[in-house]
């Protein structure tokens, strides 16, 4: 597939996701920047190596979510993004860059949604006792990882899992799932009705 829509990949750590990305041969999608919020991020690093643009936008710089959001937004204007691909990214984008990104900002969430919302999904659904838990891929809405959901895999609990060792499978789903919806997003294959989506 060629297409090439232009993404950007906003990501606070480790940047897992981001490389599989970087490493999918066929998506469809040129990554142009790379933005995170912690220029200590191993995901910046990851960029650098794969020549791909980077820019920090560091929260405390910013007196607000709403400042934070516009400096987000003004990078995506910047390098006209067609689509914003949050790979984990630890901050709340605002209403405004949400509202004028509708459907076009999508999230990747290492739970079974709408379980397990917000920080420490993998510790949560421990705790929880939950037999599966898994993976969602999301559009991204004004409420916290809760928008339209694109995909979702499951990921079986083991009786010796720890958040390290049950997080590190869920991580391997991500890596299959991610690029394969970012490749959906690129040939127009998917289509939002309210909460449904579908792929075409
Ligand atoms: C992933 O598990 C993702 O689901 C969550 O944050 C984690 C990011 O991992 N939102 P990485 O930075 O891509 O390695």
């Amino acid at each position: 597939m060629e297409v090439m829509i232009r993404i950007a990949v906003l990501a606070s750590g480790s940047g897992t996701n981001l490389q599989a990305l970087i490493d999918t041969p066929d998506l469809g999608a040129e990554i142009i920047i790379v933005v995170s919020d912690r220029p200590e991020s191993e995901a910046l690093r990851r960029a650098e190596r794969a020549g791909i643009t980077t820019s920090v936008v560091p929260w405390r710089a910013s007196g607000s979510r709403a400042e934070f959001s516009g400096a987000i937004r003004g990078e995506v204007e910047r390098f006209e993004i067609d689509a914003v691909v949050l790979a984990g990214f630890m901050r709340i984008l605002g209403p405004e860059m949400i509202r004028g990104y509708r459907n076009r900002i999508v999230n990747i969430h290492p739970s079974l949604l709408p379980a397990f919302p917000g920080a420490n999904a993998v510790a949560q659904a421990l705790e929880h006792g939950v037999k599966v838990t898994g993976v969602t891929v999301h559009f991204v809405d004004e409420e916290v990882d809760h928008g339209p959901i694109i995909a979702q895999r499951a990921v079986r609990v083991l009786a010796d899992d720890d958040p390290e060792s049950l997080h590190a499978r869920i991580r391997v789903e991500e890596h299959h799932l991610y690029p394969l919806v970012v490749q959906a997003l690129a040939r127009g294959d998917i289509e939002v009705d309210g909460r449904i989506v579908r792929w075409t």
